[in-house]
């Protein structure tokens, strides 16, 4: 039985395959066209997921996509008539998924007929909800999505049970927290699609200090609902603008804030504007409110589910800061979040409803690591290892793995940036340790080095740390796992100074837990590193220079020749610059001033 899930027509697209009930593949767009949250239609993720599972489109038995034009249809209508523009907006997406499967043929090129797979259409909500709750370790939990919109909704909730979900509430358009966010990112001067992360982390610079005015934005109105005070935004006016440029598929978001916000709060923030005191506290309150709404949904699932294990999708399930409060603020002890989250995730949760809600299938899968994105073999490394030439001025060794592990631990210790290419890429917008640039954590200055040498991104951004399961609690004082960095822990005040740079200024650091059995390689390559230091720690950043992150080993090699690493490991291939000079720190330096 093979079900192919697709997330067309809209920004993250992806596509994902599961074959007699096993997820196979699962691979986002923007990886393969390059273009950031590319939206539109998939065609390349879905070539990359048949040729991992070795079969042709003709071949595939069921297609499923994460949109159901049948639901909330009243309301659908009503708000059509408001907003003629997004209403044409709409119908424009609604015929291209009619004619999905013309689509699929003409990237194919075969006849329409060939195409042998029954198609369903599966509400967003539910998609996003079937992504995190049948790939669980959960026979029953509370389900719970959150985003800015899908099918007209903004949210909705569940109790898993076996196969099944069972709906518990919905919270419907306009009243939306991913709207709510994105409108004030919007107004603290980040307009571009996926800006909201960029926001979470400046927030730990400010103070809530404008809790009261928030307040009146957005609250909890009963267990499992919340409101908007529409008056402070635009989308239930004019309809949110999210479309995407046809030119190269990049996704746009127009603007959400109304004008009585700036009344009530002042001016937007232009973005070439300095950061000031007042945008940071903004971010903060922005937060915090959030926040308050979350724990009194959560809540109220917990206390209508009567369950203790929570699954969570939807973008605003990407809130690593408010996910890392749960344990403290609810009677849930075991979350489970997705590391596709976001509408990217829509693939993975169309094909598994199909396969537990509309076939009945038991479960017998589950998600416990990333790698789910294409892979290269030995041969195909080879290659791009055989094209570097003399102008690259590297050494080039290919080392046993535990040589590799050992040397690669070496060259973080001493201060050296590595990037680190292994395996399949991940599925989700992290790195966990196969597409990921790595430094030793201990060093404070390591955060600054690595923004001006390779990742050239606000200085308020935080670096995460990939740390083995078995040195959790030393180092944080929660210990529950978070494989995808989907939760932030407060670091134990004695441990902060080794683990500098990727600490948060409040304390917080949104960790990677690495285990031996999902990840072995990545987890030896960490004790190595804490053989080295005494810390089983490494910086952990994705493997990109303001792109998305490298997928074939060929863009790790360019993306190592146009940026400043120090050392490339490409599989077992180990490649480091000729020349480094012996205080590291002093060539920093004069990079930097070389730069500015
Ligand atoms: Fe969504």
């Amino acid at each position: 039985m093979i079900i192919l899930g697709i997330n067309a027509y809209h920004a993250n697209a992806s596509a994902a395959i599961v074959v007699d009930g096993q997820l196979i593949s699962a691979v986002e767009e923007e990886r393969l066209s390059r273009v950031k949250y590319a939206a539109g239609f998939p065609t390349k993720s879905i070539q990359s997921c048949l040729s991992r599972a070795g079969v042709r489109l003709e071949d595939v038995d069921h297609i499923a996509v994460p949109r159901d034009p049948g639901a909330r249809v009243g309301r659908k209508l009503r708000y059509a008539m408001r907003m003629p523009r997004f209403a044409l907006e709409r119908v424009r997406v609604m015929r291209r998924f009619a004619g999905i499967r013309e689509e699929l043929a003409a990237a194919f090129q075969i006849h329409p007929t060939k195409i042998r797979a029954q198609f369903h259409r599966i509400e967003h909500h539910r998609a996003h909800m079937a992504s995190t709750y049948f790939v669980s370790p959960f026979d029953r939990a509370a389900v719970l999505s959150a985003d800015g919109l899908g099918d007209f909704a903004s949210s909705m909730c569940a109790i898993g049970e076996g196969p099944r979900m069972r709906t518990l509430g919905e919270v419907a358009f306009p009243h939306s927290l991913g709207m709510y966010y994105t409108a004030l990112t919007q107004y603290i001067g980040f307009w571009k699609f996926g800006d909201e992360y960029k926001v979470m982390g400046l927030a730990a610079y400010g103070q809530p200090e404008y809790l009261d005015e928030f307040r009146r934005m957005v609250w909890a109105d009963g267990p499992l609902s919340f409101r908007l005070g529409l008056e402070y935004f635009c989308h239930q006016t004019q309809g949110p603008d999210m479309s995407w440029r046809e030119a190269d598929r990049t996704p746009i978001v127009g603007k959400l804030f109304s004008d009585y916000l700036e009344k009530r709060l002042g001016p937007a923030r232009q973005p070439d504007e300095p950061l000031t005191e007042r945008h940071r506290n903004l971010a903060a309150t922005m937060q915090a409110a959030l926040e308050e709404v979350l724990v009194s949904y959560w809540n109220g699932l917990a206390a209508k589910s009567k369950q203790t294990a929570l699954c969570l999708a939807g973008g605003v399930a990407f809130n690593c800061v408010a996910n890392g409060k749960i344990f403290d603020s609810t009677p849930f002890e075991n979350v489970y979040v997705q590391p596709a989250a976001g509408d990217a995730g829509l693939s993975v949760g169309a094909a598994f409803a199909v396969q537990h809600e509309i076939l009945g299938r038991s479960r017998e899968f589950q998600m416990d690591h990333a790698y789910w994105g294409p892979q290269f073999s030995s041969t195909e490394i080879r290659q791009t290892v055989d094209g570097v030439d003399s102008s690259d001025n590297v050494e080039i060794a290919e080392l046993s793995e535990a040589d590799l592990c050992r040397t690669t631990a070496r060259h973080i210790a001493r201060g050296r940036i590595v990037g680190w290419f292994q395996g399949a890429a991940e599925w989700g917008p992290r790195a966990l340790g196969n597409r990921s640039i790595l430094a030793d954590p201990r060093r404070p200055e390591m955060k600054d080095i690595l923004n001006r040498r390779i990742k050239h991104r606000e200085i308020f951004r935080p670096f995460a740390p990939s740390i083995i399961e078995e040195a959790v609690g030393d180092f944080f004082e929660k210990t529950h796992p978070s494989p995808f960095m989907t939760f932030a822990y407060p670091v134990r005040p004695e441990r902060r100074k080794d683990i500098a740079a990727p600490t948060h200024v409040d304390g917080t650091a949104r960790l990677q837990t690495v285990s031996r059995s999902a990840s072995p390689l990545y987890w030896r390559l960490i004790r190595a590193v804490g053989d080295e230091t005494g810390v089983p720690v490494v910086l952990n950043t994705s493997f990109n220079d303001n792109e998305p992150i490298v997928c074939h080993p060929e863009e790790a090699l360019e993306c190592f020749r146009r940026t400043h690493m120090d050392v490339l490991v490409l599989g077992n291939f180990i490649l480091e610059r000729k020349k480094l000079p012996v205080s590291k720190e002093e060539s920093v330096e004069r990079f930097a001033q070389r730069e500015n």
